[in-house]
């Protein structure tokens, strides 16, 4: 087995944090790839903020001008669906809900190539339930970035009970072709990564419900002493709280409702309101133009 060749159209379906991040990373890798999303606004946006990124890299000397305007030109932003029939290999980055993943694979299946492979960069839900609707649900199989995509170098390849070993076995050499370090796992609810890090983020929650200490004191005492990079009110506010709550209830649904699992109501009320972290300009911290970062 070999990875994808770069002659391969790349389509990725979702422009939000993640979406835009991978087509970031197929592109830089050669690929031409269609960055879809329902919404126009955020194909805009998803666009926007690869060349941003892109620049930043020019502007630090690690990328040539000449491989930013190429690596541009090879990202086709569109909101018209049937401009991905003719990709070999589909990353789905939509919202956390697996019907509607469901849906959209369905629609994919159609109007693709048979031999074209499906994946899911889901963070939590069953690959085995995703490709169970499919007529051919062996060409499904997770792709799972960490955010942002084009900085962290893992990437979990996920089998469900249908996937075929091939299929996975091209996405690993793939995600290794463009420069991840890739590892497998089967399906299991949060697979590796998700299922280590919910109990973390539920301590950090239950110590702040307990008023032991602000969510700036933590991050610090995290990032300070444990030398972690960010700590755990600064990564939900980076992930989107509505994705991370909706990460946990599935992990915490799927395993038979394990209390180690437990959603935090704090988290509930910050979705309910909006302040869903950075992409909102609220969450635990305040990212609008003007408002003050809280000391330790
Ligand atoms: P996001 O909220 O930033 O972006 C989601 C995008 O999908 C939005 O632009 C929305 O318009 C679009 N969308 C929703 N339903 C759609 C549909 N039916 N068809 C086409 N477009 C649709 O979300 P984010 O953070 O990029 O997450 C996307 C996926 O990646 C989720 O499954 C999440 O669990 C997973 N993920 C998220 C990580 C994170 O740190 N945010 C990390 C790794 C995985």
């Amino acid at each position: 087995m070999a990875a994808l060749a770069t002659t391969i159209r790349v389509a990725v379906i979702g422009a939000g944090a993640m979406g835009s991040g991978i087509a970031h990373v197929a592109a830089r890798a050669g690929h031409v790839v269609y960055l879809y999303d329902m919404n126009a606004d955020a194909v805009a946006r998803g666009k926007a903020g690869i060349e941003k990124d892109l620049r930043f890299l020019v502007g630090k000397g690690k990328l040539a001008e000449a491989d930013c305007m190429d690596t541009l030109e090879r990202v086709r932003a569109t909101s018209r669906i049937e401009d991905l029939a003719d990709a070999g290999l589909l990353v789905e980055a939509i919202v956390e809900n697996l019907e509607i993943k469901q849906q959209l694979f369905a629609q994919l299946e159609v109007m693709t190539a048979p031999e074209a492979i499906l994946a899911t960069n889901t963070s939590s839900l069953s690959i085995t339930a995703m490709a169970s609707t499919l007529k051919r649900p062996q060409r499904l199989a997770g792709l799972h970035f960490f955010n942002p995509a084009p900085r962290m170098a893992l990437v979990e390849i996920v089998s469900g009970l249908a996937t075929d070993p091939a299929v996975a076995t091209t996405l690993y050499d793939t995600a290794k072709a463009w420069g991840k370090v890739p590892v497998r796992a089967s399906s299991t609810p949060g697979f590796i990564v998700n299922r280590v890090a919910r109990p973390y983020y539920a301590e950090a929650l239950r110590i702040l419900a307990e008023r032991a200490a602000t969510p700036a004191t933590l991050d610090a005492i995290l990032r300070e002493s444990c030398n972690f990079p960010m700590g755990p009110f600064e990564l939900m506010d980076l992930i989107g709280h509505d994705v991370n709550y909706a990460v946990t209830r599935s992990v915490f649904e799927a395993y038979f409702g394990d209390k180690r699992f437990t959603p935090s109501l704090i988290q509930q009320e910050l979705v309910l309101a909006g302040r869903l972290g950075r992409k909102s300009g609220q969450g635990f911290y305040d990212y609008r133009e003007g408002a003050d970062r809280p000391q330790p």
